[in-house]
């Protein structure tokens, strides 16, 4: 994973497997505390306690299917080299909320990557799932809710690739705005 972002979607897609029907999804970014902070809370399936203390662990996985069990292991290799944080918690059945940071100027930060993208393909290929998605940096605060957004931009129907590539643009733009940093 080359990005922050692949990360992102690699945790997303766990939320997705989990049955989610909600995800919210928050970064924080703060030079001043020189941190990329990561949160993402969703609804779905949970794991038990004992799944809980070993998901990140290298190969784990409730799934079938080869060389699987690597996404959470991958991302806390990635914060503990980032001088960053990794913590996991859940409510069996209910809920699971995963929270991660990396130093901003760690010598072997990743790139942030294309978040817009990310967001809006992620937004776009799952209309059954409701997604809250909110940056902050120190100069403004940007969320991002489909229902409220489709009204302000005109997006209802999100169905072509015309709605898509409009989609991306408005979380760029904003982004942009509130001058995060890649
Ligand atoms: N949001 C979640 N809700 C419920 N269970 C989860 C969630 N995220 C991870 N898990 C559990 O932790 C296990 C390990 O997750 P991890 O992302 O490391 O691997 P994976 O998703 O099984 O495979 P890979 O990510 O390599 O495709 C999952 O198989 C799943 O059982
Ligand atoms: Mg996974």
């Amino acid at each position: 994973m080359e990005t922050l972002a692949h990360h992102l979607l690699d945790i997303l897609t766990n939320s997705v497997e989990a049955g989610a029907t909600e995800i919210n999804i928050t970064i924080r970014e703060s030079l001043e505390k020189n941190v990329f902070r990561f949160v993402v809370e969703d609804d779905g399936c949970g794991m038990d306690k004992t799944l809980l203390s070993k998901a990140a662990d290298k190969g784990v996985t409730t799934k079938a299917g080869k060389n699987r069990g690597m996404g959470l292991y991958l991302l806390k290799s990635m914060t503990e080299e980032n001088e960053g944080m990794f913590q996991l918690s859940s409510h069996n059945g209910k809920s699971t909320r995963l929270e991660w940071t990396v130093k901003h100027s760690s010598p072997k930060r990743k790139p942030l990557g294309d978040i817009s993208g990310v967001i809006a393909d992620f937004i776009f290929s799952h209309k059954d799932i409701d997604v809250f998605f909110m940056y902050a940096t120190e100069e403004d605060t940007f969320s991002f809710y489909l229902p409220s957004m489709a009204y302000m931009y005109n997006l209802e129907k999100m169905e072509s690739g015309s709605d898509l590539k409009k989609m991306k643009k408005v979380i760029q733009k904003n982004l942009e705005r509130i001058k995060y940093n890649k």
